[in-house]
């Protein structure tokens, strides 16, 4: 529904009778990407049994992570298609860049149980400080290779939320 004041009045139109005089749509905060992806989204959302659980692996494995230089410990559980969870910690190094994040732990050690045709559904990633953390730009490219439609849940900035891997990664790079 568009609301419009003009003069003094408010004029309401809605978006079917704009449609059927073949106006268009108009819907100017909202690009149509986006509003594609929230309702995809919206129709393969998962359970609230299914995205407890995920945490719960993510928060489980965070436990196991070897941080010694930057004492932030992160934990990342990966929902597969076939329903399998998967969970991976963050492994530094005494040589900083040779360190692995904890969503590319889980990822891998997915692959290498199961083979490279794994399809991620959705991503957790927790840390021990409960501050904001979402996926590092790398792992985002990686969790695309593998789930170009999966949601991710970390903690922004307001508090917990969720988006989906193409509003984190535009553009996501595939060998064509
Ligand atoms: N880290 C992750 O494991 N995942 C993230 O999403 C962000 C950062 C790790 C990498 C490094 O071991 C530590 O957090 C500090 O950057």
């Amino acid at each position: 529904m568009r609301i419009r004041v003009r003069s003094g009045c408010l004029q309401v139109r809605s978006i079917k009778t704009r449609l059927l005089f073949g106006q268009g749509l108009q819907w100017p905060s909202i690009s149509r990407q986006r509003v594609e992806t929230l309702i995809g989204m919206a129709q393969k959302t998962l359970s609230t049994g299914v995205t407890a659980r995920l945490l719960r692996s993510a928060k489980k494995v965070m436990k196991n992570a070897h941080a010694p230089y930057s004492r932030f410990r992160v934990g990342a559980a990966i929902l597969l298609s076939n329903g399998k969870i998967f969970s991976g910690c963050n492994v530094e190094n005494a040589s900083y860049g040779m360190s692995n994040c904890a969503e590319r732990t889980a990822i891998f050690s997915a692959v290498a149980q199961l083979g490279p045709k794994i399809e991620i559904r959705a991503v957790s990633v927790v840390n021990d400080r409960g501050v904001p953390c979402s996926p590092c730009g790398a792992c985002r490219q990686v969790i695309y290779e593998f789930g170009p439609d999966a949601t991710i849940f970390f903690q922004g900035a307001e508090g917990p939320k969720q988006a989906h891997i193409t509003e984190l990664l535009p553009e996501g790079f595939r060998l064509q």
